[in-house]
């Protein structure tokens, strides 16, 4: 199969080196370029990362040489490739700009950027959850006046632990929701060398992850109305989230109550055998199994579960009945896999499955 060749905008950070670690040897997608501000410009891949590579895997080889570009040259990137992927770090507003001008390049941008979440005719896609928020990419490109371009975007991180089991027990109709997540550094883009004041210590602030954490699930939830997505009204939702002294790995601590209380066995029935569009199209980087219940008391554990079907599946334990809500229970996923690069490759395979991203 002749691979569709891929740009990773921001490729040199820590979001765009698991772009560049989970592309390889990818069946359908193939990284060619590679682009990021003007003090990696010009540089090799390996040359502009010089002690910068964050992965436990080394750089790949294919892509040690590609000279990086400067993601504001957006033609030159753009000509070159199928697609992109988005990883930049600047201002809201720069990166609104810039992936609209990919876009309008007809060159379409799958993101992990918060930028364009709310912009009402962008899909925010969980693949199990809403593939169909993908039909409103034919009202963006009206309005964007693109044949093929576009912007699709993938949630926060924070949220992967906790809104995937929610939906599997949409039946019930969950009502209220409390959840506490025990976020890990390298949501922040930092390794422990980078920031060693988060050894031994848990830093009770995540500057606008509270409001993505109560609000980005309703979107997902919701339905397309018109040119634009309509958000969900229930469950409504409250969070706090506090970095902890973890490298991968987003823990949740939920408390849960239903219009429809069901049994304990029947919501551990529901999410484990909830599967949507990527186990049914099977997609390549598709968990096999999306959501996981782990009986031990002690689990799930950042060290035994992070990596639960290769970082895409969400693990859940200690369901219990509680006083307050209906029930409790503890969800972990991996911020950078699911929660970032990862989740956005799947969203990628999704589209080109249902043929918005195809070869220019
Ligand atoms: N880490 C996560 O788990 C996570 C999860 C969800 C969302 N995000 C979001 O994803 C984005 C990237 O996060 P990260 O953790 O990978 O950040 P990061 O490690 O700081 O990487 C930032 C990237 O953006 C590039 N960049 C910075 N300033 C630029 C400029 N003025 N023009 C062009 N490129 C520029 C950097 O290039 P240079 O190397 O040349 O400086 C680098 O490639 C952020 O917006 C972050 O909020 C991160």
């Amino acid at each position: 199969m002749d691979k569709l060749k891929v740009a990773v905008l921001g490729g040199t950070g820590m979001v765009g080196q698991r772009f560049v670690s989970l592309l390889e040897n990818h069946p359908w997608f193939e990284v060619t370029t590679i682009a990021a501000s003007p003090r990696s410009a010009g540089k090799t891949y390996e040359e502009a990362i010089g002690g910068r590579w964050k992965m436990d895997t080394p750089m790949p080889e294919a892509v040690k040489n590609i000279i990086v570009k400067d993601v504001s040259d957006v033609e030159n990137v753009a000509k070159e490739v199928d697609f992109c992927f988005s990883a930049v770090d600047m201002s809201k507003d720069e990166i609104k700009a810039i992936e609209e001008a990919y876009a309008k390049t007809e060159t379409p941008v799958v993101s992990n950027n918060s930028a364009h979440r709310w912009t009402p005719d962008v899909p925010m896609i969980i693949p199990e959850i809403n593939p169909e928020h993908a039909e409103i990419i034919e009202a963006q490109k009206k309005r964007l006046g693109t044949t093929r371009g576009f912007i699709a975007v993938k949630p926060n991180c924070s949220i992967q632990s906790y809104a995937p089991v929610l939906y599997a027990w949409r039946e019930f109709e969950p009502t209220k929701v409390v959840v506490t997540t025990y976020q890990a550094i390298s949501g922040a883009g930092k390794t422990f060398k980078d920031w060693p004041e988060m050894e031994h210590n848990i830093i009770p602030f995540i500057s606008g992850e509270e409001e993505k954490s109560e609000k980005e699930p309703l979107r997902i939830f919701g339905h397309i109305e018109g040119d634009h997505i309509e958000p969900a009204s229930a469950p409504l939702i409250t969070s706090q989230c506090i970095r902890v002294p973890i490298l991968n790995g987003h823990t949740a601590a939920v408390f849960v109550s239903f219009a429809k209380k069901p049994s304990k066995e029947e919501l551990i029935k529901k999410m484990v055998e909830f599967s949507g569009e990527p186990q049914k199209l099977g997609l390549p980087s598709a968990p096999k199994q999306f959501i996981q219940y782990l009986e031990e008391d002690n689990r799930p554990q950042v060290q035994l579960d992070v990596d639960y079907e290769n970082g895409f599946g969400v693990s859940i334990g200690r369901l219990r009945e509680d006083t307050l809500f209906d029930y409790k229970f503890v969800g972990l996923s991996h911020n950078t896999v699911r929660g970032a690069a990862g989740g956005a490759v799947l969203c990628a395979e999704l589209l080109k499955a249902k043929g918005y991203i195809t070869k220019k």
